[in-house]
């Protein structure tokens, strides 16, 4: 018997309507559109303006957008893993709502939160559940309601994120394609640069905290960045050499949009072509873990069955790495 490798199978998305431009941010904190630009590649970003609406929203209309596409039925889906740095509340878990929202009400699910390696990982974590032959079918989305914790005074946090969803449907298969290897890391030491303080179990949220806007995104960018671009490359490089694969071998380099220098750094790294750069940074910021899925699905019509994708990522905690995938079918 051949060994089962789990492949993507589908690509669905979400963002919200509402586009805060570079221009809007300019009449809200000291900041311009040149600077944003030359400084991250950002254009614009979507934000869910509408109340009661959470992370869920985006996670939903993601995953619904999946199923219309490949009329799948949502009965037969086995599991549901949301990717999230955002979810809606404590405790309930964003994923176990959007399951049963969607009709996959013979699923189990759970969340999954890396900061922004977080579908990266999730990615990692659905493919050994079909890997293992158990399961045949597992949803994986990723998505961020980052307007709810970003500080819309602060120019260092509030020009870099948006917010959105993505999903990824994945199945067994028998030619070899889906994901063939990662390399995964971490390292906590990173969490001092990029953090939300205040509202979890070691800073609950204070009267005090409020009042200094810590339950808000706080970032050294500098530090993150540097740690980004040097981490970013060489995991990169490993899962390259790791499965002999020269800069000709790849067909796409699809990583994570937090900043369009730390994307150009790595392409520069390994040396390839701008066409084979996936860049969609300019739409939407830095969703968190929508960044991937969003990125299948703009570039999906020209994706094609063999195709070699290197995934990778960097994002807090610190969380980091890469995924080598060969995609699974022509749209
Ligand atoms: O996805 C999670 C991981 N996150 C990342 O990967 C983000 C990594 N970091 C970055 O992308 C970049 O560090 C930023 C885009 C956040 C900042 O860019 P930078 O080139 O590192 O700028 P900087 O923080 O070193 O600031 C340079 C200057 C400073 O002024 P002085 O000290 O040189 O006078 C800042 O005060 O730019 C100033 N500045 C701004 N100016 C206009 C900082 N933010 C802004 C702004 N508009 N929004």
């Amino acid at each position: 018997m051949s060994k089962i490798t789990a492949a993507i199978t589908a690509v669905g998305a979400y963002v919200p309507d509402y586009v805060l431009t570079n221009q809007i941010l300019e009449t809200m904190v000291d900041t311009n559109d040149e600077w944003i630009t030359s400084r991250t590649g950002i254009k614009e970003r979507r934000i869910l303006k509408e109340e009661g609406k959470g992370t869920s929203f985006l996670a939903i209309n993601a995953a619904q957008d999946l199923i219309n596409k490949r009329r799948i039925n949502p009965k037969d889906i086995e599991l549901v893993i949301v990717a999230t740095a955002t979810p809606d509340m404590k405790a309930a878990s964003t994923a176990a709502f959007t399951a049963t929202q969607i009709g996959a009400v013979n699923a189990f699910s759970f969340d999954l939160e890396a900061a922004c390696s977080s579908f990266l990982f999730g990615m990692s974590t659905a493919a050994k559940y079909i890997e293992s032959g158990r399961y045949k079918n597992v949803l994986l989305i990723g998505a961020d309601k980052n307007s709810s914790f970003i500080n819309y005074e602060d120019r260092a946090t509030c020009i870099i994120f948006g917010d959105g969803a993505g999903a990824v449907l994945f199945e067994p298969n028998d030619e070899d394609l889906g994901l063939q290897d990662e390399y995964l890391r971490s390292d906590g030491s990173g969490r001092e640069f990029l953090q939300a303080t205040y509202g979890g179990s070691l800073y609950p949220m204070t009267k005090e905290s409020l009042e200094k806007g810590q339950q808000y995104v706080f970032q050294d960018g500098r530090t993150v960045f540097k740690n980004a671009v040097s981490n970013m490359a060489d995991v990169v490089l490993k899962i390259l050499e790791r499965n002999n694969l020269t800069k000709e071998d790849i067909t796409w380099l699809t990583a994570h949009q937090a900043n369009k220098r730390i994307v150009d750094a790595t392409a520069n790294r390994i040396n390839i072509e701008k066409d084979k750069v996936m860049m969609n940074i300019e739409k939407y910021g830095n969703t968190t873990s929508a960044t991937l899925p969003l990125l299948l699905h703009d570039y999906e019509s020209q994706l094609k069955k063999g195709d070699n994708i290197i995934f990778a990522t960097f994002g807090g905690g610190f969380t980091w790495g890469s995924i080598y995938l060969k995609w699974a079918y022509n749209s």
